[in-house]
């Protein structure tokens, strides 16, 4: 795992949005692994001015997305889908056909997460952004006994639907399964991109770093992985 350490929020995103543009150069239909949440945001809008400032061309990209809520649709705000169409998709020139979320709305959400770790055996991803939670979790892989292997439909933790009402109106607003990449496909990319900002998350990235590999905080399992870095700002890595 390598770390670099940026200044502020800013600065972070930056040097993210440089990595992934260094990546859609050298294979412009590369396939990226995508987060959502604030972290990223700064990450996409960079993106987005990489487009219409730089010629960054999305159009042979494939994106394949962590995880969504169950219940919740496209057009629904606190959607992942509506998400990715607001901070990223609309902005660039990709494919809408080739970016993947898994459906909220599928009749039976097992299924669905049954055929999107088919999907994602079939497009190995060869970069794969990530944040984390308070708690360590990554994609909805909340802290457990046992690390959540495989694509599922996830029990949300109470302290993640409190950490993500603010995408709602209120708390109960917030869905209380999503869907969710597992541990496997996470770890199958190539090269993983973790982002980690500001104080709030100082003890997560602290446990990730320098804990033990537990699935207590499931982002620990990323030491196994060969090629994560981790891009941070000072508040985060106060601790390290
Ligand atoms: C989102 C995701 C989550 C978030 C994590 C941090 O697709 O997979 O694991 O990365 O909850 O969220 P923020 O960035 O909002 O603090």
């Amino acid at each position: 795992m390598k770390i670099q350490i940026y200044d502020n929020y800013e600065h972070m995103s930056l040097a993210a949005a440089k990595l992934l543009e260094a990546q859609i150069r050298l294979k412009p239909n590369a396939v990226l692994g995508l987060a959502t949440g604030s972290t990223p945001i700064g990450l996409y809008q960079e993106l987005g001015r990489l487009y219409r400032e730089e010629n960054l061309d999305f159009s042979e990209l494939t994106t394949i997305n962590l995880d969504e809520y169950v219940g919740l649709g496209p057009d629904h705000p606190g959607s992942y889908r509506y998400f990715m169409d607001q901070q990223l998709f609309s902005q660039v020139n990709i494919d809408y056909d080739s970016t993947y979320v898994p459906n909220g709305l599928a009749d039976d959400p097992e299924e669905e997460m049954a055929d999107y770790e088919a999907l994602c055996d079939y497009l190995p991803r060869d970069l794969q952004v990530l944040g984390i939670g308070h708690d360590g979790h990554i994609a909805f892989c909340e802290p457990d006994d046992s690390f959540a292997t495989y694509c599922h439909v996830a029990e949300l933790l109470d302290s993640t639907i409190a950490a993500n009402k603010r995408f709602f109106r209120s708390k109960e607003e917030v869905p209380a399964r999503a869907l969710s990449m597992g541990i496997k496909q996470i770890l199958n990319a190539k090269k993983i991109l973790m982002l980690v900002n500001g104080e709030a998350k100082t003890a997560a990235l602290k446990a990730m770093v320098t804990g033990p590999v537990t699935p207590k905080v499931p982002a620990s399992i990323l030491q196994l992985h060969p090629d994560v870095l981790v891009l941070c700002d000072e508040a985060a890595a106060k601790e390290l």
